[in-house]
C-alpha cells in the first residue's frame, strides 16, 4: 500500500470547502505524458492554483500505474522547486469498479471517482457507498455521479443526455456518504457537444435547483471543455478533419464556478491546443523530426490555455 500521503499529495475535501466559500472552482486537468504534467505544474504554480491532476483508466492504462505515481509525486517536487508548493490532488477519473477504485487508493490516489451513473439507482447507490467506505478507512475523497453524460471520453461513451433528478440527489448524497458529486446539466464529453446551429446552453437553472436540495454541497461538472475556435481554425487549416466543433460556453462555466460546483473537468481543450500547435509545426517545418521541437510548443501552447482557464474561467488563481 502507497498512501498519497507519502507522495506529498492531498484530497479534495479542505480544497472543495473553500472552492464552495469563495465561489471559485479547482481545476480537474486529465494528463498522460510528462509534458500535460509540465504545462498543467507550470500553469498552476505561476497562477498560485491548487490543481486536482485527473487520471482515466485508459491513461492509467497507457502511461502505466507505476509511473503515474510517481510523476505525480515528481509533480509535487516539481511545484516546489519552480517556486510555489501548490497543493496537488491525484484523482481518477470515470471509475467503473470497486476494484480498480481500490486499485489507485492503493497505489497513491488521493481522490477516486466511482461513476455509477449508468446502473439502475440503488445499484448506484451501493456501489458508491462501497466504494466511500473503503476509501474513507483511508483518508481518500470519494465523487459520486448521478445523471449521464453524452459524449465520448476513452472508454466512457453514451449516445443521449439524462439530466440530473434533483429530488434524487439529497437522498444519494446522505446514503452514499460521497463528497463530490457530479451531474449532468448539459455539459458532455468531446469536442462536439453541441449541433450546429443550435443555442450552446448548459442547464444551469437544473444546478440551482440542485443546490437548494444540498446547500454547499460541493458539485463537479465534467466536459466543460469550450473548445476554443481559434484552435479548431488551426486544426482544419493544417490538414485536420474538425468541422462543427462546439463547446460550452466559457462565461456559462464562470457563472456556475461561482456557486456550488467546485471542480470543474477539462480534458479535450488540452488535446486541441496540443494537436493545433503540432500540426502547425509540422506543416511549416516539414523537415523537422526531433520530438522537443514540436512537444515544447505544444506544452507551451497547453500552458497559455490552462492559465487562461485558471484565470479567466475558474477563478482558482490566488488560491493555493
Ligand atoms: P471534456 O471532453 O469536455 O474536456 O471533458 C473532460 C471530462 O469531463 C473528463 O472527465
Amino acid at each position: 500500500m502507497v498512501s498519497y500521503k507519502e507522495l506529498g499529495l492531498v484530497n479534495t475535501k479542505e480544497l472543495f470547502k473553500k472552492a464552495v466559500a469563495g465561489g471559485y472552482a479547482i481545476p480537474a486537468f486529465n494528463f498522460n505524458n510528462m509534458e500535460q504534467m509540465q504545462a498543467i505544474i507550470q500553469a498552476c504554480v505561476e497562477t498560485k492554483s491548487p490543481v486536482i491532476l485527473q487520471v482515466s483508466s485508459g491513461a492509467r492504462k497507457y502511461a502505466n500505474q507505476t509511473l503515474l505515481r510517481y510523476m505525480a509525486q515528481g509533480a509535487v517536487e516539481y511545484a516546489k522547486e519552480l517556486g510555489y508548493p501548490i497543493p496537488i490532488v491525484l484523482h481518477l477519473d470515470h471509475g467503473d469498479t470497486f476494484e480498480l477504485c481500490k486499485s489507485c487508493i492503493e497505489t497513491g490516489f488521493s481522490s477516486v471517482m466511482i461513476d455509477g451513473s449508468h446502473h439502475p439507482y440503488e445499484e448506484n447507490v451501493a456501489l458508491t457507498k462501497k466504494v466511500v467506505e473503503f476509501a474513507h478507512k483511508n483518508d481518500v475523497t470519494v465523487e459520486g455521479e448521478l445523471g449521464t453524460l453524452a459524449g465520448v471520453e476513452d472508454d466512457v461513451k453514451s449516445d443521449k443526455h439524462v439530466f440530473t433528478q434533483p429530488s434524487e440527489v439529497e437522498d444519494f448524497v446522505k446514503r452514499t456518504g460521497v463528497d463530490s458529486l457530479a451531474i449532468a446539466i448539459g455539459t458532455s464529453h468531446g469536442a462536439f457537444k453541441f449541433k450546429k446551429g443550435t443555442d450552446p446552453k448548459i442547464r444551469l437553472d437544473i444546478l440551482a435547483e440542485i443546490e437548494k436540495k444540498i446547500p454547499g454541497f460541493p458539485i463537479v461538472l465534467h466536459g466543460s471543455s469550450s473548445v476554443p475556435q481559434n484552435l479548431v481554425k488551426i486544426i482544419n487549416e493544417t490538414g485536420g478533419k474538425m468541422a462543427d466543433a462546439i463547446g460550452i460556453p466559457e462565461e456559462q462555466l464562470r457563472s456556475a464556478a461561482k456557486s456550488a460546483v467546485c471542480k470543474i473537468n477539462i480534458d479535450s481543450d488540452g488535446r486541441l491546443a496540443m494537436t493545433a500547435a503540432i500540426r502547425k509545426i509540422f506543416k511549416e517545418s516539414p523537415g523537422e523530426f526531433d520530438p522537443r521541437k514540436y512537444l515544447g510548443p505544444a506544452r507551451d501552447s497547453l500552458k497559455e490555455l490552462y492559465k487562461h482557464k485558471v484565470v479567466n474561467v475558474l477563478g482558482s488563481n490566488n488560491k493555493a
